[in-house]
């Protein structure tokens, strides 16, 4: 979703903005565009598409200046064009401002601001707001930009990051976030700005993460925040722990498959310090403390969103399987919006790769004004949701780049696991053997995943020949489901094959109607409980003439018999088998998005993080 750079300091700005809007090339995008201050002219530069589009139009025209704003839009209010790209301008040309968010309120104050004679040059929300703040400076004698800035805040709805410069203060930029985030990078006489660390972690590792209804007023040597109360607010400097080489492709293809082959490594960071095979244990100090207040809960509520709300339906059964406490899993869209019941003491888990989803910040928000414990299983280290929740576990997958989400997620459920683990077996809902095996499946996981990595040829050949296939079912029972669901996702963002997932038993309730030798239907069918019934399933399609490709257990008799096509993981206990069987649908939604010649980092439409509603 849209991505937010600045800079302001001695080094000329254009390239520093230019390659921090790269680097947020992967949040999602359709238009770029950027601001600059040289000496006293500002000069905006804007077009539809990617940023290499902008660079080429920048070519030869004056890039000069010490101070510059830059963004990456994904439309909300308007379609992509080069006219509704930011920064946009005021109507008297002199401030300019870049925008991640949505303003509600904005058609009641475009409507007044037209009455009053402004002029609109694009359908967005963010020309409407500049001009709100451009009229309040001129209209009130003497008022600086700064006080314009906090009394337009103040009447604003909605959820923004904005950065503003102003041609006549060529040595300032104001930011203020509510509900978008926001970072800058303190550096020796200058700052860098932008949505998240990663255009800045090049220049500095001092950040400081800017609060909701918090104004920075940024200048070369100096950073002020202040709240929208005009009350000054010490800024918390945090150190990042980031490498630059977790942002960068590093010699793969594409960040997708960098990520997916980081698994073992990731799953492995993710266990280090809490899985302790010595004396098989696990300690998991980040919700410690709510420990007897998790075990007492009459009931879990799970929110998250895509992928997420999948991992959120894996620890439903994991949970509820070890720990015997009821779980709900829900879109945090939905939850937020029906009047949910929620009571004080209740426990939620948000979980969030970004931590900075706009549903599910609203949707816990909202729970923990009603008084809910609010536990975040989030990946980005110190985003909106980290720090909203009242205790968590980090996933310590490392910086997720490209759009669809797999070292992520496997991240989230290995956290989920564990946090299973460790509750069940304090809570006696599981017994010590059990708990001990599975913590010795766990810890088996990397290596495993290593082991199914090496398999990545075959699986390039398999997705090589379905990668025609219009459309794909995605089929398993059990905690293989939720699999199916990401599996059918991962394919759709990607390869922009229509697929659905379902519970393998539910298709003859409806989809087997689909069935024909034109339909691929992936069946999850690794050994666990249900495997007899999923051969069953199997057989249903391939007595209608579908094709059946089948990911299935080592030493797998039957399945390999009926399959046209499987993909063999290792054997492992049902309920550690998600963390290894979504990876083969990492790879097929990987290769038959690279067959098909789309960019699988930056999928059409879709954004990394959801930051509007
Ligand atoms: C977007 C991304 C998905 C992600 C979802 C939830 O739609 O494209 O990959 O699963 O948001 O994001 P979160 O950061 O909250 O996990």
């Amino acid at each position: 979703m849209c991505g937010i750079v600045g800079y302001i300091g001695y080094r000329d700005a254009y390239p520093i903005v230019l390659k921090g809007l790269k680097r947020l090339e992967y949040r999602g995008y359709d238009s770029a565009g950027i601001a600059l201050i040289d000496d006293t002219k500002l000069n905006v530069y804007k077009k539809q598409g990617k940023v290499a589009a902008l660079e080429e139009f920048c070519y030869g025209k004056d890039v000069k200046g010490h101070i510059g704003i830059g963004h990456t839009r994904w439309a909300t209010h308007g379609e992509p064009n080069d006219r509704n790209a930011h920064p946009h301008l005021s109507n008297s040309g002199k401030l300019a401002i870049i925008h991640n968010g949505i303003i509600e309120n904005y058609a009641k104050l475009k409507q007044d601001l037209v009455s009053k004679g402004y002029v609109f040059h694009s359908d967005t929300d963010t020309e409407v707001l500049i001009n709100f703040i451009e009229d309040i400076y001129t209209n009130n004698a003497g008022s600086t930009l700064e006080e314009a800035l906090r009394i337009a805040l103040k009447r604003v709805v909605g959820a923004y990051c904005i950065l503003i410069v102003h041609e006549d203060e060529p040595e300032v930029i104001y930011a203020a976030r509510k509900g978008s985030p926001l970072v800058i990078g303190i550096g020796k006489g200058e700052h860098f700005l932008a949505s998240d660390a990663t255009p800045i972690i090049e220049y500095t590792r001092e950040v400081v993460y800017v609060n909701d209804y918090e104004i920075a007023i940024v200048k070369p040597d100096e950073l002020i925040l202040k709240n929208l109360g005009n009350e000054r607010q010490t800024p918390y400097i945090t150190k990042l722990d980031m490498q630059l080489g977790a942002i960068e492709k590093e010699g793969y293809a594409h960040f997708m498959l960098k990520e997916i082959f980081e698994q073992p490594a990731t799953i492995f960071d993710c266990l280090r310090g809490r899985l302790d095979m010595k004396d098989v244990s696990i300690t998991l100090s980040g919700i410690a403390a709510y420990e007897q207040q998790i075990l007492a809960a009459n009931r879990i509520i799970i929110l998250a969103c895509g992928t997420s709300w999948h991992a959120g339906l894996v620890a439903e059964y994991i949970i509820e399987e070890t720990c015997r406490i009821p779980v709900e899993v829900e879109y945090a869209s939905e939850f937020r919006y029906r009047n949910p019941i929620v009571k004080n003491g209740d426990i939620i888990i948000a979980i969030s790769q970004s931590g900075e989803t706009a549903d599910t910040i609203v949707a816990i928000d909202q729970a923990k004004k009603n008084g809910a414990i609010i536990l975040g299983v989030v990946n980005a280290v110190g985003s909106s949701i980290a720090r909203i929740s009242d205790a968590g576990v980090y996933t310590h997958s490392g910086p997720e780049i490209g759009v669809a989400s797999t070292k992520a997620f496997t991240g989230q459920l290995a956290v989920l696991v564990l946090a299973a683990l460790k509750l069940g077996v304090d809570n006696k809902t599981i017994t010590q053997e059990r708990f001990s095996y599975l913590c010795y499946e766990l810890a088996a996981v990397p290596d495993k995943i290593k082991k199914i990595l090496e398999d990545a040829p075959a699986i390039k050949k398999i997705a090589e020949k379905y990668a025609n296939c219009q459309d794909v079912l995605f089929l398993g029972r059990g905690y293989n489901f939720p699999i199916a669901l990401e599996g059918a996702l991962k394919l759709k963002e990607i390869s922009y094959i229509h697929a659905e997932g379902y519970p393998a038993a539910e298709m003859k309730h409806g989809p087997i109607a689909l069935v024909d030798e034109k339909l691929l239907s992936v069946f999850i069918a690794t050994k666990d409980p249900y495997y007899e019934k999923v051969i069953s399933n199997m057989q249903e399609i391939k007595a209608r003439k579908g094709m059946v490709l089948a990911i299935v257990s080592e030493g797998d008799k039957y399945s390999s018999n009926i399959a046209d096509d499987v993909i063999i993981v290792p054997e492992t206990d049902e309920l550690i088998a998600p963390l290894l069987n979504v990876v083969p649908l990492q790879l097929l939604a990987y290769y038959i998005g690279v067959e098909k010649g789309y960019d699988v980092d930056k999928p059409r439409n879709l954004a990394k993080s959801v930051t509007v509603e």
